[in-house]
């Protein structure tokens, strides 16, 4: 049972911390819960102990014998600080250790995530912006902050993400962990990056009421976004029709048609170190679209709906780069036919396209639509291949990312 610590620092969003709790035990972890002095302000030690299961302590004064300052942050597979406030972040930035939380910061040698909360004018201040920056240089996971409502009426960066999002990227850098990812900066190998990813299924309008659309459900996209984040990118997520929660820390672009999708793929890409079209768009658009609500005629015949092909997206950001360094990914749904296997059609595809990678799902046993998990090779155009054995959207997004930071030229 993987052995989390639970940090909880002292602002109005340590409520939010037991939904989190929750999650962890409710999912297997072993949770130990230290608050700050300043959280028990807001929630009591019996709330945390009840659903933790758990003593609870603060300071480092209780059960000395068991050397609770050391032994926590040694014995944990991950510490997760929700919310991590301003005054916790300078501290662990820092090295104070003045009680039990910062000490356990101060002794673990296992992943850290961070998931801040602070009005907006903290959260910009130029001492919060360098310790989020040291601590993030030594492969601290700090998720960006959510906008919205703060304590008071006022809105703007600050809030916490919501406990779904800190979980799943807590239960991501676990499972990072696990594979054999290195702890440390390796963690957050794409801070500094600008990276792209388009998700969901576009639309194509017949009128007013009707769309030519698939069934791309964007659960890949969105996971390959929150993966990005969570290793310290800058991520972009350009979203064609999704209904999911937007992913902390991500800047979400909504779009409908494939149209609206190059403009924004195109508008974006320009500064990006990488761009992965996740995104199913659709092939063809009807010519013409009617302004009113096509009506059913009396003679029962059906109209005809005339169709022209989009433009081909991927091809086109791959062969005309506005960065040469820029690492381009597309996808391939292919069942394989009698021109071929599907790797002989993935092969050609990537050819055809231009990327650097192409990320192959075989779908002859049926469709990954909708589906949590998913089952892959990732080709590159060096030849090289990477079979992903059937896992989950996240697990193949991280080995996404590192194919695609394989292929990063280093910071200048
Ligand atoms: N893509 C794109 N623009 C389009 C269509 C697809 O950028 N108009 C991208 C998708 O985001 C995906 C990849 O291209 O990354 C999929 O390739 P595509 O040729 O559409 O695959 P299929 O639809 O399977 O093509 P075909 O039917 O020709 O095999």
């Amino acid at each position: 049972m993987p052995r989390v610590v639970l940090g909880v620092s002292g602002g109005i969003a340590a409520y939010k911390a037991c939904e989190l709790l929750r999650r962890f035990t409710e999912s297997g972890h072993d949770v130990t819960v230290v608050p700050t002095a300043a959280a028990l302000e807001f929630v009591g030690a019996p709330t945390w102990a009840a659903l933790s299961g758990k003593p609870v302590s603060a300071d480092v004064w209780s059960g000395v014998h068991e050397v609770p300052h050391v032994r926590l942050g040694q014995t944990a597979d991950l510490v997760v600080v929700a919310p991590a406030t301003a005054d916790l972040m300078a501290k662990a930035a820092h090295g104070l250790a003045d009680d039990l939380l910062t000490n356990t910061l101060l002794t673990a040698r296992c992943p850290v995530v961070l998931a801040p909360a602070m009005h907006t004018e903290m959260w910009e201040h130029p001492a919060t912006t360098a310790n989020v920056a040291t601590l993030r240089s030594r492969g601290v996971v700090v998720i960006e902050p959510a906008e919205g409502r703060l304590t008071g009426a006022d809105t703007g960066k600050g809030r916490l993400p919501e406990p779904e999002e800190i979980f799943e990227i807590a239960r991501d850098v676990l499972a990072r962990v696990s594979t054999g990812a290195s702890v440390g900066a390796a963690l957050t190998d794409l801070a500094g990056r600008h990276v792209v990813v388009s998700a969901g299924g576009t639309r194509e309008r017949l009128d007013p009421v009707r769309f030519l659309g698939n069934r791309s459900s964007g659960l890949q996209g969105y996971a390959l976004a929150r993966a990005a984040a969570a290793r310290g990118a800058e991520v972009t997520l350009i979203a064609a029709n999704v209904s999911l929660p937007d992913p902390a820390g991500v800047k979400v672009v909504r779009v409908e048609s494939t149209a609206e999708l190059r403009d924004a793929v195109l508008a974006s890409a320009a500064g990006a170190d990488a761009v992965v079209m996740a995104a199913a768009p659709a092939d063809f658009r009807p010519v013409s679209q009617s302004d009113v609500k096509i009506k059913k005629s009396d003679d029962g015949s059906a109209p005809a709906i005339t169709l022209q092909q989009n433009p081909d997206i991927l091809k086109e950001i791959a062969t005309h780069r506005a960065r040469p360094d820029a690492v381009i990914v597309g996808f391939a749904a292919e069942t394989g036919d009698a021109t071929g296997s599907v790797l002989d059609l993935a092969r050609a595809k990537l050819a055809r396209k231009g990327c650097d990678l192409l990320v192959v799902n075989d779908v002859s046993g049926g469709a990954v639509f909708g589906s949590a998990d998913n089952e892959a090779v990732i080709l590159g155009s060096d030849g090289t291949s990477v079979d992903v054995p059937h896992g989950s959207k996240s697990a193949l997004a991280h080995l996404i990312w590192d194919s695609v930071v394989s292929r990063f030229t280093p910071h200048s």
